[in-house]
């Protein structure tokens, strides 16, 4: 008895009418951002069918993908721990170590572009870059292609995941499947979302200020829409420019890709969600916490002075945008057969 009371007390708790700020609040925030479906999106010239979706998963954590057998794409981008691989910048092939900090693929579908400069423009075209980029997985599509047809199960399983293909094991088709695959790697039902969707007591009061600051501040001005952020090019250091220890000078951002003197240090603004888990910050990757990243924003982007009870709120907010994160259970990979090309080191 006593606890359906107690179960009572807390449905009318829920049933109270929203304060009229929280109203406010997520109407304004309604404006700006937009809640993370249950379900993958479509995609272009794509189709996320079970098959392509199991297929795309073995190829994403099979280490044979890469020359030397020891690189997936789950090494620097691991799912049990936000997508990333935690380093500054990533290690890859011959132990070498890459420009950039590995950015999340969780939610990466909804990004106007991938990488921090926006060069590939889908998740098709992006997976394509690792696999052959010497600092990372250093292989080609030709020994790709021969690892793959050198085990029948995968061919099999190319063949179901794109059916009436006379030659399904190609490159390109490597690269849908994994991009079926990451389009449903994604986090709904974080506070935020839950906040967005109705519930006032999803996020504290702490968040909810903080969320408030976010937005009237001007930090929504570059971080909106599903991802709160990702969807737009900014100069990093439009007020200020940090240090060269977080804003390297040989890495020229969105210049190398357009050649436009505007886009000197432009990069696309950090995509926010779940960034509670992906530490290092910046595409340096040089920043541990993230309160300081806010500190750094708040200095670089906007030229404010927030006060440390600001920052704290902010930070707040940024730690409700973690969502669930997506179970996926390690393949079983094909077996390797006397054709499959031998790693080299
Ligand atoms: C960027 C997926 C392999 C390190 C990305 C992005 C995606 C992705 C979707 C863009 C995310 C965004 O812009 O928000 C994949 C897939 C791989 C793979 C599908 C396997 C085929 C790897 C490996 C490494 C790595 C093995 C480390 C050795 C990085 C880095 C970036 C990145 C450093 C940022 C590069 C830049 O912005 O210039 N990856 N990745 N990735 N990935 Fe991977
Ligand atoms: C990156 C938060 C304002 C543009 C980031 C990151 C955080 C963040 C945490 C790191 C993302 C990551 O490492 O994955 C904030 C907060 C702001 C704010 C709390 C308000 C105080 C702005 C404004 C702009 C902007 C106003 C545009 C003028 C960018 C860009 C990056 C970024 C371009 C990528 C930087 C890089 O290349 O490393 N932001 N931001 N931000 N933000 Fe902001």
């Amino acid at each position: 008895k006593r606890i359906l009371v107690t179960a009572l007390a807390a449905s009318t708790a829920l049933a109270a009418p929203a304060l009229a700020d929280d109203a406010a609040l997520r109407e304004q925030a309604k404006e700006m951002f937009e809640a993370i479906p249950l379900q993958a999106p479509m995609l272009e010239d794509n189709v996320i069918s079970r098959d392509r979706v199991d297929l795309g998963k073995a190829l994403f954590f099979d280490p044979r993908m890469s020359r030397s057998g020891l690189f997936s794409c789950q090494s620097c981008h691991n799912v049990g721990i936000g997508g990333v691989d935690g380093l500054e910048t990533s290690i890859g092939h011959g132990w070498q170590k890459g420009p950039r900090n590995a950015p999340t693929m969780l939610n990466a579908v909804f990004n106007v572009a991938q990488f921090w400069d926006g060069r590939a423009p889908d998740l098709e075209a992006q997976a394509k870059g690792p696999v052959q980029a010497g600092v990372e997985m250093n292989n080609t599509p030709e020994n790709l292609v021969a690892t793959l047809k050198s085990m029948p199960a995968y061919v099999a399983s190319f063949q179901t995941s794109f059916p009436g293909e006379d030659d399904p094991v190609t490159f390109d088709n490597f690269a849908k499947a994994i991009e079926a695959f990451e389009a449903t790697l994604i986090t709904p039902n974080s506070p935020f979302d839950k906040f967005l969707m109705g519930q006032d007591a999803a996020l504290s009061d702490q968040q909810k200020r903080g969320l408030a600051l976010f937005m009237d501040e001007g930090c929504a001005a570059c971080h909106q829409g599903i991802n709160v952020g990702g969807q737009d090019y900014y100069p990093f250091g439009v007020v200020e420019k940090p240090g060269a220890d977080v804003l390297p000078e040989g890495d020229h951002g969105r210049f190398a890709v357009t050649e436009t003197a505007d886009d000197q240090y432009v990069f696309r603004a950090g995509p926010l969600r779940n960034i509670a888990l992906t530490a290092p910050y910046f595409h340096s990757g040089t920043v541990w916490e993230l309160r300081d990243a806010v500190a750094i924003m708040a200095t670089s982007q906007l030229g404010s002075e927030l006060n440390d009870a600001q920052i704290d709120d902010i930070t707040a907010f940024l730690e409700a945008l973690t969502g669930e994160q997506p179970q996926v259970v390690h393949p079983i990979l094909p077996a390797r057969t006397k054709d499959t090309p031998k790693p080299y080191t």
